[in-house]
């Protein structure tokens, strides 16, 4: 049986995928105070505060590391561009959500994030099956999930948009086999 990494790192390529920090707040707060990032998740507010951030990293410091687990997107010219975590659902099946800055979308990151992350949850918990969606009205995240090796399941769930004003939005659900 693997030991749980407690402050697991995953570096790809061009990125590093880290454990959050407080002092991330501030950059993340300005890259999630758009619109167009909070309306695909399911969870972010907009307007989104430095306070949302904060309280973000603070749960994010409280998860079950055998669980769950929630990275900042580290590039290293730039810093923090991003999150991408792995959240457990009821019935105890996890999965994995992540957003990337506006002026950083375009070059592969959300990608090599997403694909870096599903090694590591094979190799750190023995994942050999993780489940993700997207809003049927965002296609770019279909197009990273798929080239991380997601496949569509044919299941289409309603949920909700916190920055939608909670307006329940047809869900797309995908599933990675390692
Ligand atoms: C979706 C998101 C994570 C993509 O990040 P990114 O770093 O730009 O992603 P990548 O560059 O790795 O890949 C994006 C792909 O989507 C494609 N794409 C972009 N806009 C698209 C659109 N309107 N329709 C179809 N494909 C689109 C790009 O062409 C690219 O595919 P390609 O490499 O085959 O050309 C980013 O836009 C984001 O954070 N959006 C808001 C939050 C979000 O959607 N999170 C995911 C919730 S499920």
């Amino acid at each position: 049986m693997c030991a749980i990494e407690l402050e697991p790192v995953i570096t790809t390529q061009r990125l590093r995928l880290r454990k959050p920090r407080r002092s991330d707040a501030a950059q993340l707060a300005t890259y999630a105070n758009d619109f167009d990032v909070a309306r695909m998740t399911t969870a972010m507010p907009y307007p989104y505060g430095v306070e949302h951030a904060e309280g973000f990293l603070e749960k994010a410091s409280e998860a079950d590391p055998a669980n769950e687990a929630v990275f900042v997107i580290d590039h290293p010219e730039h810093g923090a561009i991003g999150v991408l975590g792995f959240h457990a659902k009821d019935g105890g099946e996890r999965e994995m959500g992540y957003w990337i800055g506006r002026p950083h979308w375009g070059e592969g990151f959300a990608t090599e994030a997403a694909q870096g992350a599903l090694v590591w949850a094979h190799q750190a918990w023995g994942r050999r099956y993780m489940r993700a969606g997207h809003f049927a009205d965002n296609p770019a995240s279909g197009q990273v999930l798929c080239k991380a090796g997601f496949l569509y399941t044919g299941d289409v769930e309603l949920r909700s948009s916190v920055a939608r004003g909670g307006r329940a939005t047809p869900t797309r659900m995908m599933v990675w086999l390692a």
